[in-house]
């Protein structure tokens, strides 16, 4: 196999040698650089060991807490320089919010702003509360925090500007024991960042062929099984993947339909697909998008995929008693002779006839086949993500995803797993009757129907199918992508959702 495109992908942590460790030392007794101290909105009075540091920083916390007139805000922060021999030579404060209102999600976002104010220093203590039973979720929590708001992009780019991180070594105050919270944290992030990389790389690095390697490199780094299906392959899969290979047509480059397999090593308690739509590039095709609609940033059509190589990533790392299929229909939807006209009819692998009265939708196309190959393996849940449509954006704006499900209780688990990440999602109604508007006159269906409700439209498309595996649908339009730094995440492709896929994996058992 020749080199491959992943050495792009690195791993942070490793690249600055900066080391997490989870300590029992208290504020009292840790030396170092910055000491980050969490507050509470509704209890802003120092007491114990916090207002004995503060006499022993002769009242340096105080006096910030006075003159920044800090209230514990949950992502405020405040920040001071602490003269003389002390112990600790900055103190950052963190708003936490009021305490009943606290989420695990918090101490993500509390460490993310801690670790950008610190990341100049050399070594950076954490003392948040630990109020919640499984502080292993904490410590893991924390370090995904840490790594996401440390991680940057500077790949392409001849002269990085000098945001280098300086941070050699992170305490975790209170947390002694919960290394493995630290290196699930560490080993999640892993994934996240590999589908940043992937994303935030524009269409003439990241291919259809690059999909393929990253795939390939995965399951060489972790032993999984992998298996690219060529188009000859998509042909041949039972009725032919004329859907998939109908958008492929137009490219110059190979589609790759990639399949990629981790198993456990008894016998799994669960098997399940995850299904990421893999457009490197949308150009709308022969339905060219036009100026303003964003076929600037149509690098970002391949997220679903680039989430789901990156919870393939994780996953491996975290080995759990799940088997789990990953699959991307990778592509690019280009124009040329050989383009799909609008009106065309296409098979899918089920038999299903379509006709395209629009290129542009072309993530629906490339779903199809890969849901009716991930319904073969007989699994027993399907979760597809797609950065599908400009609908769902409308619909619930940039931070939010949407959720459709044909099973309440696999539409549950995900909601759970995503509130522990920390991602947004929000369920969407299956509406039957809308499947109407899709109705052709020639073939079994149109690939678009009206405006209104594209986005459930878009989803109604997709259960055609799917014959009963339960399943759910992710269209992640809106958050994989984020214009400006925002929690945990800087400008650029956010790596969404994959802390999500990895929390249901582990949680689906
Ligand atoms: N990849 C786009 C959806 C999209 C839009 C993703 C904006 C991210 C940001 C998808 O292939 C598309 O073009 N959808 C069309 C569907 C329409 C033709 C029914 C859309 O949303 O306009
Ligand atoms: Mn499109
Ligand atoms: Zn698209």
């Amino acid at each position: 196999m020749r080199q491959t495109r992943i050495r792009y992908i690195r791993d942070i942590a490793k690249k600055n040698r900066m080391q997490i460790r989870a300590t029992n030392t208290t504020v009292l007794d840790w030396t170092g650089d910055a000491l980050a101290i969490g507050i509470w909105e509704d209890a802003i009075e120092l007491t114990g060991d916090l207002a004995q540091l503060d006499e022993k920083l002769a009242g340096t916390i105080e006096e910030l807490i006075e003159e920044e007139e800090f209230k514990g805000k949950s992502g405020s922060t405040a920040v001071t320089r602490v003269g003389g021999k002390s112990s600790v030579r900055k103190v950052i404060l963190v708003g936490l919010g009021k305490a009943e209102e606290l989420k695990l999600d918090n101490w993500r976002t509390a460490a993310a702003a801690i670790a950008r104010l610190a990341k100049k220093e050399k070594t950076l203590g954490i003392n948040l509360p630990i109020t919640r039973e499984e502080p292993a979720a904490i410590a893991q929590a924390i370090t995904e925090g840490i790594l996401l708001a440390l991680h940057q992009d500077n790949r392409f780019k001849s002269e990085p500007e000098d945001k280098k991180v300086k941070l050699e070594t992170v305490d975790l105050l209170g947390l002694g024991g919960q290394d493995t919270g630290i290196s699930r944290g560490e080993q999640i992030v892993s994934g996240v960042i590999l589908a940043r990389e992937l994303v935030n790389a524009p269409a003439n690095e990241v291919t259809s062929v690059t999909m393929a390697e990253t795939a390939e490199q995965i399951a060489s780094d972790y032993g999984l099984a992998i298996e690219i299906l060529e188009k000859e392959d998509c042909e041949k899969f039972e009725q032919g993947m004329g859907a998939f290979l109908g958008v492929a047509k137009a490219s110059d480059l190979p589609p790759k339909f990639i399949h990629l397999t981790y198993k456990p090593e008894g016998t799994p308690k669960r098997k399940i697909a995850i299904v990421g739509k893999s457009l490197t590039f949308d150009s709308g095709g022969l339905n060219l998008k036009v100026a303003g609609s964003g076929i600037e940033t149509m690098k970002m059509d391949m997220g679903g995929g680039a989430a789901t190589l990156g919870a393939a990533k994780a996953i491996a790392q975290l080995k759990p008693e799940v088997e789990v299929h990953f699959i991307c229909a990778a592509t690019e939807n280009m124009i040329s002779g050989r383009a799909m006209h609008p009106g065309d009819i296409l098979k899918a692998a089920n038999g299903k006839t379509i006709e395209v009265n629009n290129t542009d939708a072309e993530g629906r196309l490339t779903l199809a086949d890969a849901l009716v190959f991930a319904e073969k393996l007989e699994v027993d849940a399907i979760v597809d993500l797609a950065t599908l449509t400009g609908a769902c954006i409308i619909a619930l704006g940039d931070d939010i995803a949407g959720l459709w499900s044909t099973e309440d209780s696999l539409a549950s688990q995900i909601k759970a797993a995503a509130e522990l990440a920390g991602e947004k999602f929000w369920q969407m109604p299956m509406e039957e009757k809308y499947f109407e508007g899709m109705k052709s006159q020639i073939a079994d269906m149109k690939n678009t129907g009206p405006r209104g409700g594209g986005s459930i439209t878009a989803a109604l498309f997709l259960k055609q199918f799917i014959k009963d595996t339960p399943w759910v649908h992710l269209d992640i339009a809106g958050p994989v992508w984020g214009d400006k730094e925002k929690g945990v995440n800087n400008s650029g492709a956010t790596g969404f959702p994959v802390r999500t896929l990895v929390n249901w994996v582990m949680s689906a058992v």
